[in-house]
């Protein structure tokens, strides 16, 4: 299965891909690393491995319209079946959505629908977990529609709040749970074993 990562970041979660890779757990081919921000770790991730990048910001476009063809272009071009989002903090444009419908995968550091969406990202998504005193927290892959963090769950895990937690202490362990399992759920979709009917994900993840 040919795979587009999207990152905007420092792609702890990109890395942990890469390295299942190796292990021969997940049966994907990086096809191209996209990033939005020409400083992000991420790409030194990709040179390290040979996987192509490119830089591509809604900014370096002048509508909605021509970015969204570009992407569209290196997406076509390359054969990519789905696209993986680690840490990428811009919108997916709509005509690439549709055009990838159910193709598309995200991975956020919360129980969906809680603590999700527009401005919840990073620290602010376990700050607001301790704020509002939830006992558990956890991840969801979900694939991704027009909306921040809203489309079909595929995979939740639940990673305990502790009462001596702050936002460091919360964000790692909810990341070792990222790093553990998004690659399975990549592997079960190139297996085939992923249903998606109307919103809800049937299907086991290896
Ligand atoms: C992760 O917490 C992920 O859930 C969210 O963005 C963060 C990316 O971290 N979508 P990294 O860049 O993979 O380290």
């Amino acid at each position: 299965m040919n795979i587009a990562v999207l990152a905007s970041g420092g792609g702890s979660n990109f890395q942990a891909l890469i390295d299942k890779k190796c292990e021969n757990k997940l049966n994907a081919n990086f096809s191209v690393l996209i990033c939005n921000n020409s400083s992000a770790k991420a790409l030194l991730r990709a040179k390290t491995h040979n996987i192509d990048t490119l830089h591509i910001a809604p900014s370096h476009f002048d509508n909605e319209d021509t970015y969204s063809k570009a992407l569209l272009k290196e997406l076509t071009s390359r054969r990519v079946e789905l696209i993986v989002l680690a840490g990428y903090m811009k919108i997916i444009p709509k005509s690439v959505v549709n055009s990838f419908h159910n193709r598309i995968i995200n991975i956020h550091p919360s129980l969906l629908p809680s603590f999700g969406g527009k401005g919840m990202y990073g620290k602010y998504v376990h700050q607001a977990v301790l704020d509002y005193g939830a006992k558990v927290s956890g991840i969801s892959i979900h694939f991704v529609d027009e909306k921040y963090d809203h489309g079909p769950i595929i995979f939740q895990k639940v990673v305990e709040v502790l009462d001596d937690d702050d936002t460091d202490s919360l964000a790692a362990r909810v990341l070792v749970q990222e790093h553990e399992n998004y690659w399975r759920v990549i592997e079960s979709i190139a297996q085939g074993q992923i249903a998606v009917k109307n919103r809800k994900v049937t299907g086991r993840v290896i």
